[in-house]
């Protein structure tokens, strides 16, 4: 995600923006900007790269003043480059932004038809040009703001100032913003608390269609009408590591409660539920009609994703798809027809396996498609087209949110295939969008009742062999979640189709290592009741994960922790949720390194 900070008070807006910048830089940037006002003047800096060359850049300008902005991007929309960097001006508004802007392409052709002119490839930058194109309208810089942001869809948290007038307005709409309120009326605007809690520990968290109005030494907050509205004063007693993660003891444990909303940002923009239609922009594909093939090719988890994209698409379209680990795809001379399509998918975009097998795919001419959650990446940028997940940056090394925001894009591409495959009407499209849209909240859902899982885990965490059991589309699912423990654990975990138990790993079963069981009530679900018979048959401890809050073995076994329902191809964006909560908090217990487990890095750039 971008971070947003702005500051009103006395002298010295620029060292305390920077230093601000530098304590959000564990989000994950690519480029940095800085806004300084001072008596109606204001200067602009932008960097790609890191905030010590912005610094070196606006120090050596020496311009400073009582007020500002600043911003590091993560880019979602234009590549990292200086030119898309924030802030970004229209007239004499400066804005910066942290969000997505869903309607920002026909806000940007009716601006030009205005005659504004664009200079970045950014959905933010249609905010000031929508400010300056209101300002006589409006008759006030607060009017024309409180308009421009009406006519916003999507989500945004921005700050922004205008030359000739000392004052700083910060407005809010899904994308997280606080008012620090420091010392001498001093007011800081920012993404997150780490940016400022060397200042001050009182905020204000502004809520959806907020509008803060900053002057000299006061504060003003309205809602997008214009009524004054009270927010409460909070007092954050954070260290400055747990500032950095939000509040939450580690960034594994943020990125899994920031699932709802990674999904959610990874649909803006792409779903229509009334028309029954997904939208990718820029989207190029080969002609699909000729598609009698579709490979499915990563590493790790982002290959458990790509096994349940396998069972997504071959339910819905018919079309057969083969699924590889990169780093055997790459070796085994595959037997590719020129029309075949290959999805690679890489959280970082720089798996160097992935894009080996990448490499090779556009060797033989084959159309190769991107499923990225990193702009600019190797991966982005070099297969034929790119879906990007908009997960925000994963800081830690085991991957949660790009995995289920991984899986919702296969979703969504499903449809849009089956769409024009004719293989979906929009009915169907309609139904299945449906269904997409109410995972962020069952997602909620699971989070808001996970506290027995912490128990589940400190009750088992003395283990040292586990099994996970699962079928079908729940297989990969199993998968994910024995990587997950192991990876962070070092506790052995290993996961089988649950039909495969009698070929072999019944014969590890006793009452030494207990065995995870993902079941949801779907067409295989009485084969895996047997399965779990047969463990508690030879004294094994099983612990189920279920969308069956009354099942009939629930008083038989160790742990039951029951899920949402959903349809079979949404249900182990689900059942993943707690089986990552366990693997999380098995090694909090433990005390391994949650966030950089050992041995382990977050991309593997080298074979
Ligand atoms: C998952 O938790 C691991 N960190 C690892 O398996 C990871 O998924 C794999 O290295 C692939 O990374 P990528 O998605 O960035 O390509």
């Amino acid at each position: 995600m971008c971070g947003i900070v702005g500051y009103r008070g006395r002298e010295g807006a620029r060292e305390i923006l920077i230093d601000a910048l530098r304590r959000l830089e564990y989000r994950g940037y690519d480029s940095a900007g800085i806004a300084i006002w001072n008596k109606g003047t204001v200067r602009l800096a932008r960097r790609q790269g890191k905030v010590s060359d912005l610094a070196e850049a606006i120090e050596a300008d020496g311009f400073d003043g009582p007020m500002g902005l600043a911003h590091t991007r993560w880019a979602t929309h234009g590549v990292p480059s200086e030119r898309n960097a924030h802030p970004h001006t229209a007239a004499d508004i400066t804005v910066v932004h942290n969000g997505i802007i869903e309607n920002y392409l026909e806000l940007k052709e009716t601006l030009k038809g205005q005659g504004h002119t664009f200079t970045s490839d950014t959905d933010t930058e249609v905010i000031p040009h929508l400010i300056a194109s209101l300002l006589s309208k409006a008759g006030s810089f607060e009017g024309a703001v409180r308009s421009a942001l009406r006519m916003l869809k999507g989500s945004y948290a921005v700050g922004v100032i205008r030359e000739g007038e000392d004052i700083l307005i910060a407005a809010k709409k899904e994308s997280p913003l606080l008012v620090g309120l420091g010392e001498d009326g001093e007011h800081i605007i920012a993404s997150d608390a780490p940016a400022i809690i060397n200042r001050t520990n009182r905020f204000i968290f502004l809520e959806d269609g907020d509008i803060a109005v900053i002057r000299k030494g006061d504060l003003k907050i309205t809602n997008l009408d214009g009524d004054e509205v009270t927010r409460e004063v909070r007092s954050v007693q954070w260290s400055g590591a747990m500032a950095e993660k939000g509040g939450y003891r580690h960034f594994m444990l943020k990125e899994i409660f920031e699932q709802p909303r990674a999904i959610s940002d990874t649909l803006i923009g792409r779903i229509e539920e009334e028309e029954g239609e997904v939208f990718f922009e820029e989207l190029d594909l080969p002609d699909i009609a000729k598609v009698r093939k579709i490979w499915m090719v990563a590493c790790g988890t982002s290959y458990h994703a790509c096994l349940i994209g396998k069972h997504i698409f071959e339910a819905n379209l018919r079309i057969p798809v083969e699924t590889d680990i990169a780093s055997e795809f790459r070796y085994r001379d595959p037997i590719l027809d020129r029309n075949d399509l290959v999805i690679l998918v890489s959280q970082s975009g720089e798996t160097a396996d992935t894009i080996a097998a990448m490499k090779e795919v556009k060797k033989r001419g084959l159309h190769t498609l991107a499923i990225c959650n990193v702009l600019g990446s190797t991966l982005s940028r070099e297969c034929d087209g790119v879906i990007y997940t908009h997960a925000g940056p994963e800081i830690g090394v085991a991957s949660t949110k790009a995995f289920t925001t991984q899986v919702s894009v296969f979703f969504m591409l499903m449809i849009y295939l089956g769409k024009r495959l004719n293989v979906l009407d929009s009915d169907d499209a309609r139904r299945l969008i449906g269904e997409l849209r109410k995972i962020p909240h069952k997602i909620q859902t699971i989070l808001d009742a996970s506290s027995s899982i912490e128990d589940t885990a400190r009750e088992n965490m003395h283990y040292r062999h586990f099994l996970y059991l699962g079928r079908g589309i729940n297989f990969p699912t199993v998968l994910e979640g024995a990587l997950k423990l192991k990876e962070i654990s070092y506790i052995h975990a290993e996961a089988y189709a649950a039909g495969e138990m009698k070929h072999g790993p019944i014969a590890l079963i006793d009452e030494n290592m207990p065995i995870v069981f993902v079941s949801p009530r779907d067409q295989t679900y009485k084969k895996t009741c047997s399965n779990m018979e047969e463990v508690l048959a030879r004294n094994g401890k099983v612990l189920l994960f279920t969308d069956d809050a009354r099942h009939d073995m629930a008083k038989r076994i160790d742990a039951l922790f029951v899920v949402p329902e959903s349809i079979y191809e949404l249900q182990p964006i689900l059942s993943v949720v707690p089986l990552q909560l366990m693997a999380y908090h098995m090694a909090n217990l433990l005390g391994t390194d949650v966030d950089q487990p050992r041995n382990l890095a977050k991309s593997v750039t080298v074979e």
